[in-house]
């Protein structure tokens, strides 16, 4: 696996890509990595593209009062994971290659970006739609492939490669989870043994709605009765909602596409879990 740290060396090693003929794929992350992007990874091979891992704890992306500092890093674990999982390229961009002090720029979004996340993380989606558009000029791939753990993200970065016309195809692949259904977060670490216990509650919450919703039952007396099954459970409830899949504006009752998304704390961790309605 190739490794770049810096811009020429990324330069380098992504004209030798281009010599074999095969399309590029971004796999963005923040490293801490897991099955979940070992997933991507093997997505983007499947698709038979060549693979490109950025690993960059984005700080523009974190709130003043967020765990940027103690946000897990693993460097060595991480490079492992993708030199096992086939990564042909590495990209491991410093914060001042990725923010130099004269930088000036930074992407504005609206529309789905507007609620929920966006809400509750103010310029959150700022940071990530800056980072995501500098590595994408950076690496330059056909393709990124991004979780859908984050629903709404993905929903953010797909309108920003189409607004920009930045010519990066945005695919999303399934969540992965453990087997008891909780969603793999590399934030899940720092649940305690009983916190973790109860984590998958969420998920089984949004799997029995999704269930109920999708016969076409009015949304608000459901979700506000999850919302407090959930809140008597021991999770603070941020959101639970139904939406839109797309423009991700809530939406009264089921209709397609429509997706069932919530953020609780449980602890110190926020929990982001969705489901689709059939
Ligand atoms: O999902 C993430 O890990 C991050 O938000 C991303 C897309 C790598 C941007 O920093």
């Amino acid at each position: 696996m190739l490794i770049a740290r810096d811009l020429a060396t990324l330069a380098a090693h992504r004209a030798r890509l281009a010599g074999t003929a095969q399309p590029l794929a971004l796999v963005p992350t923040m490293g801490a990595l897991h099955a979940g992007h070992v997933a991507l990874v093997e997505a983007a091979r499947q698709s038979g593209a060549a693979v490109a891992a950025s690993i960059f704890v984005n700080p523009l992306q974190f709130g003043p009062s967020e765990d940027f500092s103690r946000y897990p890093r693993d460097e060595a674990g991480d490079l492992a994971a993708l030199a096992d999982a086939g990564c042909a390229l590495a990209w491991l961009p410093t914060v001042e290659t990725m923010y130099p002090p004269d930088a000036v720029t930074t992407i504005d979004l609206a529309g789905p970006a507007d609620n929920w996340e966006g809400a509750a993380r103010p310029g959150h989606f700022r940071g990530v739609a800056t980072v995501v558009a500098k590595l994408f000029g950076q690496v330059r791939p056909a393709a990124a492939y991004f979780g859908e753990k984050d629903w709404q993200q993905v929903q953010v970065v797909r309108r920003m490669s189409r607004d920009l016309h930045l010519g990066v195809g945005i695919v999303p692949v399934p969540t992965v989870r453990d087997p008891d259904g909780l969603a793999l977060s590399s934030r899940n670490r720092y649940l305690t043994p009983a916190e973790r216990a109860l984590a998958p509650l969420l998920h089984r919450t949004l799997a029995t709605l999704a269930a109920t919703l999708a016969r076409g039952a009015p949304a608000a007396p459901l979700l506000s009765e999850a919302r407090a099954r959930l809140a008597a459970s021991g999770f603070a409830p941020d959101y639970l909602a139904l939406v839109d899949a797309e423009s991700l504006v809530a939406i009264p009752a089921a209709r397609p596409p429509a997706r069932l998304i919530a953020a609780a704390r449980l602890g110190a961790v926020r929990l982001l879990d969705n489901v689709p309605l059939a």
